[in-house]
């Protein structure tokens, strides 16, 4: 079969062909992949850089849509581990990691979706507490396709006010459901969050930005922070005088849940994505 392998973190990925993977055990299925998600995390990966990569040789890919070879039955898969990669024509895996899904869901779109979707959904159903009622979210990133789902994935979890910020204002101004949005400026020091007071902060950017949303939002409240993503490829070091001097709780999250974990959680209802089988606000590129 084929498969997209990296022998060489500097050469990237290649097509090229190795042999099938071995026949399910009891405890294992066996899927055709359909779609695999090309995410910002494959990509780190796939380059080296990402702290899960593993050594090489590497196949890319954390998760994936396809078809139980023995059954025909359509299946979503999530696995990070070692030596896994969902870039490949034929996977055999733990029956933990996979999730049955119905006839009908579009395999490209669900593929494309399901890990910058449970981006959000994870952070606030499993890193914040005690939210007021009808809460202010304010996304960082909020142009990129895991800020994006945010927005209904937030209004779904209870959320009154959703604010994004980004550095695109005619993306900003075309996403459903925004209640506000501030363009970020190039000098990202000269854009102005001193007006704003918000409960959780959703950030796919870190770096300068969030160094300067977390000194200069007028916080009045409890600030929740949830490092997400890391979009600006920068690191900050973050003064304890500023958090000495505001209620901030900062925590990180990430999607990769396995599917046996995340389907036992109760608040798995809320999750827009799961609640239809599909989700409708990227566009899938195949
Ligand atoms: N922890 C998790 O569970 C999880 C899950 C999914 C994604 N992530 C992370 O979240 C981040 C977003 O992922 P994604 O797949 O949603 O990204 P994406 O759709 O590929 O986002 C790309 C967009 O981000 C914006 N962007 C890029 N660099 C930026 C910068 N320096 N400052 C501000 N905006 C910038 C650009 O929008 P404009 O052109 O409009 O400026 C760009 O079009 C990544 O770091 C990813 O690794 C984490």
């Amino acid at each position: 079969m084929h498969v997209a392998q990296v022998r060489d973190w500097s050469e990237g990925p290649r097509y090229v062909t190795v042999d099938d993977p071995p026949a399910p055990s009891e405890d294992q299925i066996q899927l055709r992949v359909l779609a695999a998600g090309l995410h910002q995390i494959v990509r780190s990966r796939a380059s080296g850089q990402h702290y899960s990569a593993g050594s090489l040789p590497h196949i890319v890919g954390i998760d994936c849509v396809g078809r139980d070879v023995a059954t025909g039955k359509l299946y979503y898969c999530v696995n990070m581990q070692p030596g896994f990669g969902s870039f490949a024509e034929l996977i055999t895996v733990p029956k933990r990691v996979v999730h049955p899904l119905p006839e009908g869901v579009d395999p490209l779109s669900f593929a494309a979706s399901v890990n910058p979707a449970m981006s959000s959904w994870l952070a606030l159903t499993q890193r914040t507490s005690d939210l007021p009622k009808n809460y202010t979210v304010l996304i960082l990133g909020a142009t990129s396709a895991s800020g994006r789902l945010a927005v209904p994935a937030a209004k779904a979890l209870g959320a009154g006010k959703v604010i994004g910020v980004a550095r695109n204002e005619a993306s900003l101004a075309k996403i459903d459901g925004l209640d506000e949005f501030i363009v970020q400026k190039d000098a990202i020091t000269d854009t102005d969050f001193s007006q704003l007071d918000c409960d959780v902060v959703l950030d796919y950017v870190y770096g300068d930005l969030a160094l300067h949303v977390l000194s200069t939002l007028n916080v009045r409240r409890p600030l929740q922070y949830i490092a997400i993503g890391g979009l600006s490829r920068k690191e900050v070091a973050i003064p304890p005088a500023l958090l000495r001097s505001r209620d901030i709780t900062i925590r990180g999250c990430r999607a990769a849940l396995s599917p046996g974990r995340l389907y036992k959680r109760k608040s798995r209802a809320s999750c827009p994505l799961w609640r239809d089988g599909t989700c409708r606000a990227l566009t899938v590129c195949p």
